[in-house]
């Protein structure tokens, strides 16, 4: 029994270790047995084709959920039979290079891997099913999965995109523009509650009205910003609206603003005041003495975009911005259109606080 314990870590530690490489499909694995010319592994020689699908579609969910990416498999011609099957499912990294190892399973045995311990499994409800539930989503969790079915030699797989509902914002800390190497706009974005954002988010920011034109880092190392007018500053104005990027930056040496990704919340953000405002100090004593704790910069993003919250008064935030999120632009409340409106980091004065309070 031990024996035989042994020989599976080895296989699934084999398995996940082996990095991409390429898949056969049904036509090249024949050409490649036919070359070999030998015919002993007859399990293999029955011409069935081995078929693995996930959705087309990319599956919605949001951080903190439990989600459910389908994957099944099937032999053409159908075999019948029921056949030992290994599954592997691993992550797509941003920049396409590596894959990440998310759980690998033979029979009823899950392994999963890294951050996806605890949290990963592979769900078979049916004979062939290989679907991945992940519980607890993280906000990097986002991004391109691969599920692989290995039967022998044959390997198929196919890849299924995870969407996080979130929303980008761009930051800046409180020394100013262009401060941050990568490494430092990534702690500042978990700063504020929040990650990197990846190229799809900040697409997905600017198809939805997102225009700035500061560049900022982005999850894999490029630096990036949306443009939906084009003006002289911002790239030129013969440039069509769009991305603009600088492409891959030295990570130490290189100094930007950063874009963060923060998910919808699972708390509430509301508004304190006091006649006389408050110092940033009060302001979090305050926050606590409501049971709550000051809000950081993502939770007011994600408040004003997917809870509507609109308050024309300004507030102090955890990192000592000053900020108040408008849903419905009005005279004496900014711009024109809606968005989260900055004062920056004041040194002195005294305002209101957004307090935010997990459900
Ligand atoms: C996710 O699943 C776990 C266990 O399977 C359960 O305890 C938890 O309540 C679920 N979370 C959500 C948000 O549904």
């Amino acid at each position: 029994m031990l024996l035989l314990l042994l020989l599976l870590e080895a296989t699934l530690l084999q398995l996940a270790s082996s990095s991409y490489h390429p898949f056969y499909n049904g036509f090249y694995y024949n050409h490649i047995m036919n070359d070999m010319g030998n015919g002993q592994d007859k399990d293999y020689f029955n011409g069935a084709r081995l078929v693995v699908e996930t959705s087309r579609d990319p599956v919605y969910s949001y951080s903190g959920a439990n989600v459910t990416l389908p994957c099944h498999y099937r032999y053409e011609p159908d075999l019948g039979d029921k056949r030992k099957i290994r599954i592997k499912w691993s992550k797509i990294r941003d920049d396409y290079t590596k894959e990440q190892d998310v759980v690998v399973a033979i029979g009823k045995t899950n392994v999963a891997f890294g951050d996806f311990k605890g949290r990963a499994h592979i769900h078979r409800a049916s004979q062939h099913e290989a679907s991945l539930v992940i519980s607890d989503v993280h906000l990097k969790d986002d991004g391109k999965y691969r599920c692989e079915v290995i039967d022998g030699l044959e390997d198929e797989s196919d890849v299924v995109d995870l969407r996080l509902q979130g929303i980008v914002f761009p930051y800046q800390p409180p020394r100013g523009q262009y401060r941050l190497n990568f490494h430092e706009a990534e702690q500042v974005c978990q700063d504020q509650g929040a990650i990197l954002a990846n190229f799809n988010q900040l697409f997905q920011a600017w198809s939805e009205g997102l225009d700035w034109c500061n560049a900022g880092w982005l999850a894999d190392g490029t630096v990036q910003y949306p443009i939906r007018l084009p003006r002289k500053p911002c790239g030129g104005v013969h440039l069509a609206p769009g991305i603009r990027s600088y492409g891959p930056r030295h990570r130490h040496l290189h100094r930007f603003d950063a874009f963060c990704f923060s998910s919808a919340l699972r708390g509430e953000v509301f508004y304190l005041d006091r006649l006389a405002g408050m110092t940033l100090e009060e302001a979090k004593q305050s926050c606590q003495d409501a049971g709550a704790e000051i809000a950081r910069v993502g939770h007011l993003y994600s408040a004003w975009k997917f809870l509507g919250l609109d308050r024309c008064s300004a507030g102090w935030l955890a990192d000592g911005s000053v900020r108040y999120p408008i849903v419905k632009p009005r005279p004496n409340c900014g711009p024109s259109e809606p968005g989260v409106r900055s004062f920056g980091f004041p040194s002195k004065g005294r305002f209101g606080v957004f307090c935010y309070k997990e459900r």
